[in-house]
């Protein structure tokens, strides 16, 4: 049942990573991740993720995972650039636009902007993800993000799974 759900993470400096891998491994998920063609380092690098949300850029990305399209509900774990979305995971969301199933969505900041790319990525699709949440990088390195990390994978494990059990009932006649 928990094969159903895949974990798609974009990182630049292991936070995001980090924080993919944590509730891989607290809901048994499945890990995959995206990768820049042009991988950035040192103070251009910087620049170039700034510049990428000021001009909402798309920048060229590899994905290195199974196709999204096989899972139930897929969860993005991204870094906030400039209090917008990074740009590789703009990029992602914009390719496989067609093929995402229910999404949900984890920022990785410093503090702020978690919400904005939540409704980038609502625009983006064309319908709102069925679930968002915001942790800080230092509440990934310190762990004390893993309760609520957990909790809200159960939460999107959960939703699934009432996906699949109330869908029959509606449908059946003895339900009317
Ligand atoms: C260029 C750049 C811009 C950033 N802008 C923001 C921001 O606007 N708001 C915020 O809360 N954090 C911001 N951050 C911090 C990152 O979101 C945070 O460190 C995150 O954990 C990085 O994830 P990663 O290690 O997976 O790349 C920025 C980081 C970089 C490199």
């Amino acid at each position: 049942m928990s094969k159903n759900v895949l974990v798609v993470v974009y990182s630049y400096t292991g936070t995001s990573l980090g924080a993919a891998r944590l509730m891989c491994s607290q809901h048994n998920w499945t890990l995959a991740s995206i990768e820049e063609t042009a991988p950035r380092s040192g103070a251009w690098g910087s620049w170039r993720c700034l510049l990428d949300s000021f001009l909402h850029r798309r920048p060229p990305i590899r994905y290195d995972g199974p196709p999204p399209s096989d899972f139930d509900t897929v969860v993005l774990v991204s870094p906030i650039w400039a209090l917008r979305l990074a740009g590789p995971m703009r990029s992602f969301v914009t390719l496989e636009r067609a093929r995402l199933p229910h999404v949900a969505v984890v920022s990785v900041m410093g503090g702020r902007g978690g919400p904005n790319a939540a409704a980038e990525i609502a625009d983006i699709l064309g319908r709102a993800p069925i679930m968002t949440t915001a942790v800080t990088a230092r509440e990934v390195e310190d762990g004390s993000c893993a309760a609520r990390l957990q909790a809200f994978g159960t939460a999107v494990q959960s939703a699934q799974d009432s996906r699949a059990v109330v869908r029959p009932t509606l449908l059946s006649t003895e339900a009317l």
